[in-house]
């Protein structure tokens, strides 16, 4: 038997958000970022352009970074997502890339930021010793309106430094 479902029929989706086991509803056509937001109230995720540019909605899906906008609610069943709120553990206790981006004023109105704090954990997790062409290259998938980028790039060439100190 064919199951029918229309486009307004409901459905469970489950997912790991940050580590926490979440469950909400989802139309088939629910945008994952929309889920996130207006389901599991998630609001760190932005949405911008909601059509693939501007890296706002970029969140960690199974260690991937994935612009939310582009993919269904119901997709994402099952998966392990990390968002922004998923960084810091406490408001006081930033990660080094966060503290980096505050320190090196890479944000202004912060909209942009949660996206490209996101591409920015996947990137440094595959090639953690990136020369600057490579930060601008990773950054070239997201659109920020106030900064000219030259913080953001300075932010991130700052952790990597660091941990090429440390490591040494
Ligand atoms: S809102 Fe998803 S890429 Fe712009
Ligand atoms: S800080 Fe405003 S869009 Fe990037």
């Amino acid at each position: 038997m064919m199951l029918e479902v229309s486009a307004e029929s409901e459905m469970a989706i489950r997912v790991t958000l940050n580590g926490v086991a979440r469950e909400g509803n989802a139309t088939p056509r629910m945008q994952l970022a929309d889920f996130l937001r207006h389901v599991l109230h998630a609001y760190g995720t932005h949405v911008g352009c909601e059509h693939g540019v501007c890296g706002a909605c970029t969140v960690l899906i199974d260690g991937r970074a994935v612009r939310t906008c582009m993919m269904f609610a119901i997709q994402a069943d099952g998966a392990d997502i990390q968002t922004v709120e998923g960084l810091a553990s406490s408001p006081d206790k930033l990660t080094a890339l966060q503290s980096a981006f505050q320190k090196n004023h890479a944000l202004q109105c912060g909209f942009c930021t949660p996206g490209i704090l996101m591409s920015c954990v996947q990137f440094l997790a595959e090639r953690p010793q990136p020369d600057e062409a490579e930060i601008r290259e990773m950054l070239s998938g997201h659109l920020c309106r106030c900064t000219g980028y030259h913080g953001i790039v300075e932010a991130i060439k700052e952790v990597v430094a660091d941990k090429s100190t440390s490591s040494a």
